[in-house]
C-alpha cells in the first residue's frame, strides 16, 4: 500500500508561490502586453535560437494569423495531422484555407511521410507539423519533402517545447513555430501562444494586426489561476495520495469533467470574441521565471522514461512510442497503447497509479469535420486507445521502478 505517494497522472508545472503572485498582480497590475512581454518573446526565441517571436493569446490564434499573413489563395491546401484540438482545424478554416489530413505513422505520433508525400496536390502550400507528446518528427524527411515541392512549413511544438531533431529545436525549421502556453503545458503562462520566426516582416504584420486587441477580462484570468491552484493543491503527493486519489477512483467522471479544457468539435468560420484579446505583463513575468528552469525539468522526465525503460520488461516496452534516432523527445506525455484502455487504467488505478486518456479529437472521425475527412487515418484513432503514463519531472526513479513493476504484470498477463 502506497500511503502516502501515489501517483498522479499529471502536475502542473506552476509553482504554488507563482500563482499566488499572479493572482495578486491580475488584481493590482494594468493588463497589458507591454515591456515585459517584449523581454519574454525575445528571451523565448533567443532561448530556442530564432530571431524573431511574437506572443499571443492562443497557440490556435498564433496559427490563424500566421496562416491570414501568408496572403495564399482561398482553398489552399495544408496537411495536418488529424489528433488535434478541433479550434485548429477551425484556424484553418478562419484563414479561408483547407485542411488535408494524414494520418500518423505507426506508434510513432509523428505524420506519417508517405502518405504525406500521396496527398500533395497542385493546390498543396502548406506542411504544418505537429510534435505530438514532446516527440520529435523526423524534420529531414519533411523538409525534403517541402523542398521537393516548393511547400511553407509550419512546427507545432506546443507538446514538444525544448525538444529536438539532429540538435536543432523543434519549432525552428520551416517558416515559423508555435507553442501554447495554455493549462498544464511545461510552460504554461495561464494561457498564451508563441510564434517564432526568422521571417521579420511577417511577425510585423502579425503585431501591427493584433497591437490593439483589448487585454483580457481580469476574471477569466483570476478564474485560470485558480484552476491552476486546484491542480496543484489536488496533485501534491501528500493531498493526492490521501484524498485526490479516492475522489478520482469513486467519481473519475466528475473529475474528467473539471480538467475538460477543449470544447466538443464544431465548425467555426471566425476566432471567438473572447479570445481575441491581448496577452499580458504579469503572464510574461511568469514565463520569464518558469524559462529558467524548462532545461531542468525536461531533463528530469527525460531521466524517468530513462529509469522507467530500464526497469520494463521486452513485452512492456512494445506498447511505449517509437523513438526516432537523433531525436531529444521531452516527453510531455507518455503514450502506452492498449487494447483496452478503460480496463488498464482501472488495473492501474488499483495499484495506485492514475493515468490520462487523450484530450484530443481525432478530425477525420469527427462529425464536424466531415466534408474534409478524405483519407481514413487508422493509426490517429489509436489515440483512443493510448493511455498516459506519469513521468512528471518531480517523480521519483523509484516512483518509476514501482510503475514498471506495474506495467510488467499487466502485460506479464498478456493483458495489453
Ligand atoms: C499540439 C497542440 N496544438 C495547439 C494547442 C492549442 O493551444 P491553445 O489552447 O493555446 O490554443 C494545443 C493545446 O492543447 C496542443 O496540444
Amino acid at each position: 500500500m502506497r500511503f502516502f505517494s501515489k501517483l498522479p497522472r499529471a502536475k502542473a508545472y506552476l509553482k504554488l508561490s507563482e500563482l499566488l503572485m499572479i493572482f495578486l498582480k491580475i488584481l493590482s497590475t494594468k493588463l497589458q502586453a507591454g515591456e515585459k512581454t517584449i523581454a519574454w518573446e525575445a528571451a523565448f526565441s533567443e532561448r530556442l535560437g530564432s530571431t524573431g517571436a511574437l506572443c499571443l493569446s492562443r497557440a490556435r490564434l498564433a496559427l490563424f494569423f500566421l496562416l491570414k499573413n501568408l496572403g495564399l489563395p482561398a482553398g489552399s491546401e495544408i496537411i495536418m495531422t488529424p489528433l488535434t484540438i478541433a479550434d485548429m482545424v477551425n484556424a484553418v478554416r478562419w484563414a479561408k484555407l483547407k485542411p488535408v489530413f494524414c494520418d500518423l505513422g505507426v506508434n510513432t505520433y509523428n505524420i506519417d511521410y508517405r502518405m504525406l508525400r500521396q496527398l500533395i496536390t497542385p493546390r498543396t502550400r502548406i506542411l504544418f507539423i505537429t510534435h505530438l507528446n514532446g516527440l520529435a518528427t523526423d524534420m529531414d524527411e519533411i523538409m525534403a519533402i517541402a523542398r521537393q515541392h516548393s511547400l511553407i512549413v509550419i512546427e507545432d511544438a506546443s507538446q514538444a517545447l525544448g525538444a529536438a531533431f539532429k540538435g536543432k529545436t523543434l519549432g525552428t525549421f520551416g517558416l515559423a513555430g508555435i507553442f501554447s502556453l495554455s493549462f498544464m503545458k511545461t510552460c504554461c503562462t495561464l494561457f498564451g501562444g508563441m510564434i517564432i520566426s526568422d521571417d521579420r516582416e511577417l511577425l510585423k504584420k502579425i503585431r501591427q494586426e493584433t497591437r490593439n486587441f483589448p487585454a483580457p477580462g481580469r476574471v477569466s484570468l483570476l478564474k485560470e489561476t485558480i484552476r491552476n491552484i486546484i491542480i496543484y493543491l489536488a496533485t501534491n503527493r501528500f493531498v493526492f495520495s490521501l484524498g485526490t486519489y479516492y475522489f478520482i477512483k469513486f467519481s473519475g467522471r466528475l473529475v474528467a469533467k473539471f480538467i475538460k479544457s477543449n470544447p466538443p468539435a464544431e465548425l467555426t468560420d471566425e476566432p471567438p470574441k473572447k479570445l481575441l484579446c491581448s496577452y499580458t505583463d504579469c503572464q510574461a513575468e511568469l514565463g520569464l521565471k518558469i524559462l529558467k528552469r524548462l532545461s531542468a525539468e525536461d531533463g528530469q522526465r527525460i531521466k524517468n522514461v530513462e529509469a522507467l525503460t530500464a526497469a520494463l520488461s521486452g513485452e512492456a516496452k512494445k506498447y511505449l512510442p517509437l523513438i526516432l534516432p537523433e531525436t531529444k523527445n521531452v516527453f510531455w506525455r507518455l503514450p502506452f497503447q492498449t487494447n483496452d484502455p478503460i480496463n488498464f487504467q482501472k488495473y492501474l488505478l488499483k495499484n495506485y497509479i492514475d493515468s490520462a486518456s487523450t484530450n484530443l479529437i481525432v478530425a477525420t472521425e469527427e462529425e464536424a469535420f466531415k466534408e474534409y475527412a478524405g483519407q481514413p487515418a487508422p493509426n490517429a484513432q489509436l489515440a483512443h486507445q493510448t493511455i498516459f503514463l506519469p513521468v512528471h519531472s518531480s517523480f521519483s526513479a523509484n516512483d518509476m521502478r514501482f510503475l514498471a513493476r506495474i506495467l510488467n504484470n499487466y502485460t506479464g498477463q498478456n493483458r495489453a
